[in-house]
């Protein structure tokens, strides 16, 4: 447990880098004073332009990414399906530990982003099972991205799908009731969270006046 309080030290800290805010940084522009004012990365692209975007979300999903599949490698969890319910949920732990670093970085006040790309990281990091949950709600978002140009939109199903989506997987994988039980906890509670910080998104959408993304069927000319 030791070691263990030190890996959570380590993924808040990890997950609470700015990306966005730094690349803006480096470009001379504070992303928080334009746009949706978000530190993430549509916000980034949106401000900076898409390849500074992207930029941001891989840089996003690796911080999420890092310090779960590190910890899960280190502690020899990674891979296995039937694992002790202590074991998974310290596990689980570092996942948390690194989205909340995202949303609430010390750095900037606790105001940070919105979890999507550092929630989309630390699920690729729960290999096997969450990876493919993760690359799931990627595909989810993308058709959504795609056929309206709302990326919140995109955003909040996907976040909303998970939970379902990473229980089914769980027992396709031979996954027991507990692993599925504990799966459906970490991915409720990052749904919960990333739908709880689009709320100013949500408010736009149903006006009718959310930001539109220049990719996809329906995008911005
Ligand atoms: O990942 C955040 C995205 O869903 C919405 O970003 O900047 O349009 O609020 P933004």
């Amino acid at each position: 447990t030791m070691y263990w309080i030190i890996w959570l030290i380590g993924g808040y800290l990890c997950g609470s880098v700015p990306f966005g805010l730094l690349i803006g940084r480096l470009k001379g522009v504070d992303v928080r004073e334009h746009g949706s004012k978000n530190i993430g990365a549509t916000n980034t692209g949106r401000v900076l332009g898409k390849k500074w975007g992207i930029l941001c979300f891989l840089l996003d999903v690796l911080k999420g990414c890092v310090p779960v599949l590190g910890y899960g490698i280190w502690s020899g969890l990674s891979g296995g399906e039937d694992l002790s319910v202590l074991a998974q949920l310290m596990w689980l732990g570092i996942a948390v530990v690194a989205v909340c670093g995202h949303m609430f970085p010390v750095w900037l006040r606790f105001k940070g982003g919105k979890g999507v790309a550092t929630g989309l990281g630390v699920l690729l990091g729960f290999w096997p099972i969450l990876t493919v949950a993760g690359l799931i709600a990627a595909i989810t978002w993308l058709v959504v991205v795609n056929m309206t140009a709302y990326v919140s939109l995109a955003s909040v199903l996907a976040a909303g799908l998970l939970p379902a989506v990473s229980i089914g997987l769980t027992f396709a994988f031979g996954g027991s009731w507990q692993n599925a039980m504990v799966f459906g906890l970490l991915t409720g509670a990052l749904a919960g969270a990333v739908i709880i910080k689009h709320r100013s998104n949500i408010t736009r959408l149903k006006a009718g006046e959310e930001n539109k993304v220049g990719w996809g069927l329906k995008g911005k000319k």
